[in-house]
């Protein structure tokens, strides 16, 4: 069976990008391949965090996991700065990593611009990030569109250390969905919708009340033209909330510009909100079980040891590869 990896960082609530780009695929693809999902923390404090947050949200992202759909008994499901190979590893790679290609990272660039002091471990972290994914001997990664960029590196670096040392990494193959693969912001539908967005209005998170919904949705900035049809140069802000509408109900777009014809952005926008209310109600009405419960963390206990034991044994491998530490018989 082949094997999946991917990540999120537990740095904010998750929005509706997070889910469509990346954990509405990890739910369809647990089932045909052998998983890890995590939650990334330690990419997380590459800009600063708040501890009391941070822990809050690292456990509120774990739940959300599973609240989406994860199974448990599929699907690896870990803390990060849990399975401590990924840092090791991650510093290996460092070794490997140049820092001409680490600051052409379009994160790295964002993260840090107009910034006078920036973290080193915003340059670093797409090493960090190969490390992840290499541990696990992973075939296929599933994210958003902006994570491409980090995917090509990490197999730059990947066959780059084969080369030079050893061949023992898996070289991975990035999944993007056909659909949904950037969802924008809610205000700006020229940007990606980002949790990190200072303006609330930008993002819907899977945890808003359906008031937030309505209003967010309901201000969303489309066009003046008043056709509800997708055209993702000329109407992006349309052609977005179309893109969120057919995957939450599982429609072509081509059906809702139908069923859209004549009608006006108020009565799409509202019946759209609606969609969105009903498909997030089971989630958080299954997150907030999950959260006072003590399954969870049974389940990344479970999580933490299965990755602990994958990565080991990766994380030897490399060592001996790179002739650190004794040779053990
Ligand atoms: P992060 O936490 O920013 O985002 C988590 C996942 O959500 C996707 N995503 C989106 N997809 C569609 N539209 C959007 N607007 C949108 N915003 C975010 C991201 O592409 C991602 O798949 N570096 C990673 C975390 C990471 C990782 C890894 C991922 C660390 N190690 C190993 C895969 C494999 C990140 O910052 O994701």
């Amino acid at each position: 069976m082949k094997t999946i990896f991917s990540g999120i960082q537990p740095s904010g609530s998750v929005t509706l990008g997070n889910y469509i780009g990346a954990m509405k695929q990890f739910v369809d693809l647990q089932h045909d391949y052998n998983s890890y999902f995590c939650i990334v923390d330690q990419h997380a404090i590459t800009v600063p965090q708040d501890r009391l947050r941070l822990r809050k949200n690292i456990r509120s992202l774990a739940a959300l996991y599973l609240a989406v759909g994860l199974d448990p008994n599929k699907a690896t499901l870990f803390i990060q700065s849990e399975v401590p190979a990924h840092a090791q590893a991650g510093w290996m790679l460092q070794c490997v990593s140049y820092i001409g290609e680490l600051e052409r990272m379009t994160q790295f660039k964002d993260k840090s611009a107009g910034k006078e002091a920036v973290a080193a471990g915003l340059l670093t972290y797409p090493p960090l990030m190969a490390g992840d994914i290499l541990l696990y001997s992973t075939d296929l990664v599933p994210v958003g569109e902006d994570q491409k960029q980090h995917l090509e590196l990490t197999r730059d670096i990947a066959e780059r250390f084969n080369k030079k040392y050893n061949d023992i990494f898996t070289i991975p193959e990035v999944k993007i969905p056909k659909s949904g693969a950037r969802i924008m912001s809610l205000a700006d539908p020229k940007k990606k919708m980002s949790k990190s967005d200072p303006n609330q209005k930008a993002f819907i998170t899977l945890l808003d009340e359906p008031k937030a919904i309505e209003k967010k949705i309901k201000s969303s900035v489309t066009d003046s033209e008043g056709v509800v049809r997708y055209d993702k140069e000329n109407k992006p802000g349309i052609s977005n909330l179309l893109t969120i509408y057919s995957i939450f109900e599982g429609v072509s777009i081509e059906e809702l510009e139908n069923r859209y014809e004549g009608k006006n952005y108020g009565t799409f926008k509202a019946e759209l909100a609606e969609v969105i209310i009903e498909s997030l109600k089971p989630i958080q009405d299954r997150y907030y079980e999950l959260l006072e419960s003590e399954e969870l963390d049974k389940i990344l206990d479970d999580g933490a040891e299965r990755a602990n034991r994958v990565a080991s044994k990766m994380l030897k491998k490399m060592e001996n590869a790179m002739g650190l530490g004794r040779k053990r018989r």
